[in-house]
């Protein structure tokens, strides 16, 4: 492997796989994966918690008030998983839930929260060497990062993917119920005034409604080897 570390950021729309893909890169890159969205869900899981964020409305300066008291971690399980702990518990399946995802894309419209979980990943960012996900990483979290993927896939391809994962976690949730809430994400995300979904003009596009991971991974071996000069 290459000694040449580089940020990569991997943007796109609600469940393409964009955390799997970047997870497996990082792993074969020996490069540091970040989920930024897992810092939005559990700023949602605590905020909903303690009664700032529900379905109908939020409470702003309560939710502001609770960021202060958070310490958002990742870590490795017992049985080598990455997990997101808050405050030092394993919250990964809550963060996950579709009551979470039912609030998340709100909570994330708020600039307060967004320049909080900006500083974070800024913060993991400084040394290079990195793989993250989201929705702005390429236009705001890291404008400047040496390659930029954008994701997307067809939406009932994404929302069988997600089914099928709430399925292999134990949770049984009705097909259109996750496609709606996936359309529901994708329309508050692109549509926000701040950091809007969209693709930052330098970014690759990666349709991988018809693809596998190990084509993914190979579709980015190619690049980083032509582009970078460096070997996965
Ligand atoms: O896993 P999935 O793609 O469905 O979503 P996620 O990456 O876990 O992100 C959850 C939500 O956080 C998204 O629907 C966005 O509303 C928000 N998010 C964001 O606004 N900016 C990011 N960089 C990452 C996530």
């Amino acid at each position: 492997m290459d000694a040449r570390k580089i940020i990569i950021a991997v943007d796109g729309y609600s469940s393409t796989g964009k955390s799997t893909f970047a997870r497996t890169a990082a792993a074969k890159l020996g490069y540091l994966h970040l989920d930024s969205g897992a810092l939005y869900r559990s700023v949602t899981l605590k905020g909903m918690e303690s009664g700032a964020v529900s379905k109908e409305c939020i409470d702003a300066g309560k939710l502001s008030e609770l960021l202060g008291s958070l310490d958002i971690t990742f870590g490795k399980t017992a049985d080598g998983e990455f997990h997101t702990f808050i405050n030092g518990a394993d919250s990964e399946s809550m963060i996950r839930s579709l009551k979470v995802s039912s609030c998340v894309s709100q909570v994330a419209e708020l600039p307060f929260v967004r320049g909080f979980v900006d500083r974070i990943l800024q913060g993991y960012g400084a040394g290079k060497g990195i793989v993250m996900d989201g929705r702005d990483i390429g236009t705001t979290v890291f404008p400047n990062a040496e390659l930029k993927i954008f994701m997307t896939a067809d939406k009932r391809t994404r929302a069988l993917r997600r089914m099928k994962e709430m399925e292999t976690s134990g949770g049984k949730i009705p097909f259109e119920e996750i496609l709606a809430n996936i359309e529901q994400r994708d329309y508050i995300d692109a549509h926000r005034k701040t950091s809007p979904l969209s693709k930052a003009p330098d970014a690759i596009v990666l349709d991988n409604s018809d693809m596998t991971l190990e084509q993914e991974i190979e579709w980015l071996g190619n690049i980083l080897k032509d582009r970078f000069g460096i070997c996965i």
